[in-house]
């Protein structure tokens, strides 16, 4: 079937518009994508629509927030009551206590403070470690982001990996200019998956090491899953040179399971960061952990913010917690993932291609290789060339993953609804073959 496309003629004029005002078109160099660039009109359950009115079966899910499915009436119903009280007052209402209180009880964490992105959440933990400990130096793994601050955007997502050195000496490379070569040094990259070569950083300088930083699930290098015993030994190695162990959760918290990636592998770090499926799209996000760790606030450490615990996001933290905790939606959010996945498997079986399905199936990307990375470079040997032809194929056809291989697809609740399973899947098939054939022509 000839595939016809789809009217973009709002798009690129909001584009020429937004260009003017905000650099590159946007608020976020993520979603600068130059004249291909996105313009949301609304959403509902698992699809969106565009400025144009082009409907498509969203995958991107807000990079992982809208965990039941966007504008859940349960959710916004909840907040704009709440709302009604008024939203901001810099004093505390119970509705933050309430958020505190679910993530303590669905999460390792004895205490937690409320921030309003991930990139606080990361930041907040790290200073509280680097406090706890009197240590400046954190360990981070190669592909791994975790908020747009200065302290951890090193080796996060080169597209050449050469540049990140020799694997067993890897490099400091600073994702953009401006982040002052004092705090660069601050940072330890190591190597996703290798506890080699995180022991022999630990020997040689763990006395500075304030903090292993990690992602359980390299969610941003779609989704490669740590090995056997890889989790265990990061855990007893932090241990062992007394630094402490921060799960940033950004994107695994109340969705590998209500308690996380610490809940699914089995693994209790010491500090944890939760933002994105915490709030179903409102700004919601925390930082917490032990008690002895989290108790160096508010006397000893510095953590504070104007809009941290805002009743928005605190109600909607506690409606999406509670709902995570009360109904079988995680449990729906993983079947969905499983379905695609099949249907995903089946079509690309059929046309003889190797693959591989990274991460889990609520957050899960595919690979076109005979073997599973174990590694951000190893996610340069796959054929990402074919990926990112097949995800723009898929947009250009009405269901919307990343257009970058490394960016996982979310799944949430919603998914379930109607044909939307069946659909992405007859695309991904139609967008397959169309970038075969480009590429057999080419
Ligand atoms: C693992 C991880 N940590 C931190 C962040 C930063 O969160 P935010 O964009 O809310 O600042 C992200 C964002 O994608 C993330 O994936």
């Amino acid at each position: 079937m000839a595939h016809v496309p789809r009217p973009r003629t709002r798009q690129l004029a909001m584009y020429q518009r937004a260009i003017r005002t905000l650099p590159g078109g946007t608020d976020s160099n993520f979603r600068a994508w130059g004249e291909d660039t996105v313009y949301i009109d609304r959403g509902k359950g698992g699809r969106i629509w565009d400025l144009d009115g082009n409907e498509s079966i969203d995958l991107r899910m807000g990079y992982g927030p809208a965990i039941l499915g966007h504008a859940d009436p349960r959710v916004d119903g909840y907040v704009l009551e709440r709302m009604q009280r008024g939203v901001s007052f810099s004093l505390t209402s119970e509705d933050e206590v309430a958020a505190a209180e679910l993530v303590c009880e669905l999460t390792f964490c004895d205490m937690a403070r409320l921030t309003v992105s991930g990139t606080e959440a990361t930041m907040h933990a790290i200073r509280v470690a680097r406090g706890f400990t009197g240590r400046d130096r954190i360990v981070k793994f190669e592909g791994q982001y975790h908020g747009v601050h200065d302290y951890a955007l090193i080796s996060v997502l080169p597209a050449d990996v050469s540049e990140l050195g020799d694997r067993s000496e890897p490099v400091r490379l600073a994702w953009g200019r401006g982040i002052p070569a004092a705090i660069q040094e601050t940072v330890v990259p190591a190597v996703y998956n290798d506890l080699d070569g995180l022991r022999r950083i630990f020997e040689r300088e763990g006395e500075h090491i304030a903090a292993v930083l990690i992602e359980p699930i390299l969610g941003n290098a779609q989704g490669i899953l740590p090995q056997p015993g890889f989790l265990e030994g990061v855990r007893a190695i932090t241990r062992e040179f007394g630094a402490l162990l921060i799960f940033d959760e950004v994107k695994t918290g109340f969705r590998a399971a209500t308690g996380g990636a610490a809940e699914l592998f089995g693994i209790t770090p010491d500090l944890a960061t939760y933002a994105k499926a915490m709030g179903n799209g409102y700004p919601a996000a925390a930082f917490g952990g032990r008690r002895d760790i989290m108790e160096m606030l508010p006397a000893k450490v510095s953590h504070g913010g104007t809009y941290a615990g805002n009743r928005v996001a605190a109600a909607a933290a506690t409606q999406v917690l509670s709902i995570l905790r009360d109904t079988d939606a995680l449990e729906t959010v993983r079947r969905n993932g499983l379905r695609v996945q099949a249907g995903l498997s089946e079509v690309i079986t059929r046309r003889g291609l190797p693959h591989v399905f990274t991460g889990i199936p609520a957050m899960f990307g595919v690979m076109f290789a005979e073997q599973l990375p174990p590694d951000y470079r190893g996610w340069a040997d796959t054929d990402h060339d074919l990926y990112d032809a097949v995800a723009t194929g898929m947009i250009a056809r009405g269901a919307m993953p990343e257009p970058d291989s490394r960016e996982p697809w979310f799944m949430c609740e919603a998914h379930a609804e109607g044909d939307l399973i069946d659909r992405v899947v007859s695309i991904f098939a139609e967008s397959l073959d169309a970038a075969l054939e480009a590429r057999a022509q080419a």
